[in-house]
């Protein structure tokens, strides 16, 4: 093992310290982490941990629930600058104008918001959980927020009357029709599984839709042998560590989440040594923001 591994592994060791990764990480931070999930499974494992010191390797909001969710522990985030375009799309004065405009309506957020406009929502969802929670809600009109994709999404199994806001992820919005129909063309007989975050007529020509980690069950646990897979090329590596024998091709080669990639072993060194760049939210805050996410991990 090199040394730069092999320090993070001791810092690791005499500091308490666990690091979880996000499926779209480096191979390198991957290999590293102690526990690589999507965003529902990070969640609930940051909720649960007994380590002093939780060095998140993903994106901001990931390391802020995490601080929302253990406020006493110490939430470290290598890469500072590692935001989510998606999640900044909506600001929590915008939400707040939104709500005067439909004060009935219930507000769910997708985790990948800031925890301020986690603050203003009633409850949390994810992509592995987003139908899920829509169904659990008495309101019939539901405030979603902010992927257009991930609401219209939901809307196809519900009967509530869905308003999405018209924010995006770049990386899997700019997925086609056309790559779905090429992808199949150069890989007859596999499977397409694609996010929900992808555009309503890229998932129309899909066979499944999968949370990333619902991606590497499906993959791990099916008896067919080759997959196109419709997300961030990150979850590649931990496909084929995690389910030998199976072959997985990106629906798209340009499917890369730059921010993702700002975690290094690195940064992550550094933390570890640091203890910086540390991530906190406001009491104020942190206190609406726990709320809709503990309603969210609540609903089994
Ligand atoms: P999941 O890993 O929860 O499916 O989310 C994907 C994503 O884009 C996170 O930013
Ligand atoms: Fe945000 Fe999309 Fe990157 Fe996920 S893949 S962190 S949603 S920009």
């Amino acid at each position: 093992m090199d040394l730069l591994k092999e320090s993070i592994l001791r810092l690791k060791q005499e500091k308490d310290a666990i690091i979880l990764a996000h499926n779209y990480q480096t191979a390198d931070v991957q290999d590293i982490a102690d526990f690589t999930g999507d965003s529902l499974e990070l969640a609930r494992k940051a909720a649960t941990l007994d380590n002093e010191i939780i060095v998140f390797c993903g994106v901001d909001f990931m390391a802020e629930t995490a601080a929302v969710l253990s406020p006493e522990k110490t939430v470290l985030l290598p890469a500072p600058d590692a935001n989510c375009p998606m999640a900044d799309m909506i600001t929590a004065g915008e939400l707040r104008v939104l709500k005067e405009r439909f004060p009935e309506a219930a507000v769910v957020c997708y985790v990948n918001t800031s925890a301020e406009v986690k603050a203003e929502s009633d409850v949390c969802c994810t992509s592995a959980n987003a139908v899920q929670v829509v169904r659990s809600l008495k309101e019939e009109d539901i405030l979603f927020v902010p992927d257009r994709n991930l609401g219209r999404y939901v809307a196809r199994f519900t009967d509530k009357r869905i308003l999405p806001w018209e924010g995006f992820c770049f990386v899997h919005d700019r997925i086609t029709p056309a790559d779905v129909l090429q992808a199949r063309r150069d890989h007859p007989g596999a499977e397409v599984l694609v996010h929900p975050e992808c555009r309503p007529e890229v998932i129309d020509l899909a066979d499944h839709v999968f949370s990333t980690s619902g991606m590497i069950r499906h993959v791990c646990s099916t008896d067919s042998r080759e997959f196109i897979i419709g997300t961030e090329v990150g979850i590649l590596h931990r496909m084929k560590r995690d389910c030998p024998g199976k072959l997985c091709y990106p629906l798209s080669s340009g499917a890369v989440c730059v921010t993702m990639k700002k975690t290094d072993l690195s940064k992550v060194h550094r933390s570890l040594e640091t203890l910086k760049p540390r991530v906190t939210v406001p009491d104020d805050i942190a206190e609406g923001a726990r709320l809709a996410i503990r309603r969210m991990l609540d609903i089994r």
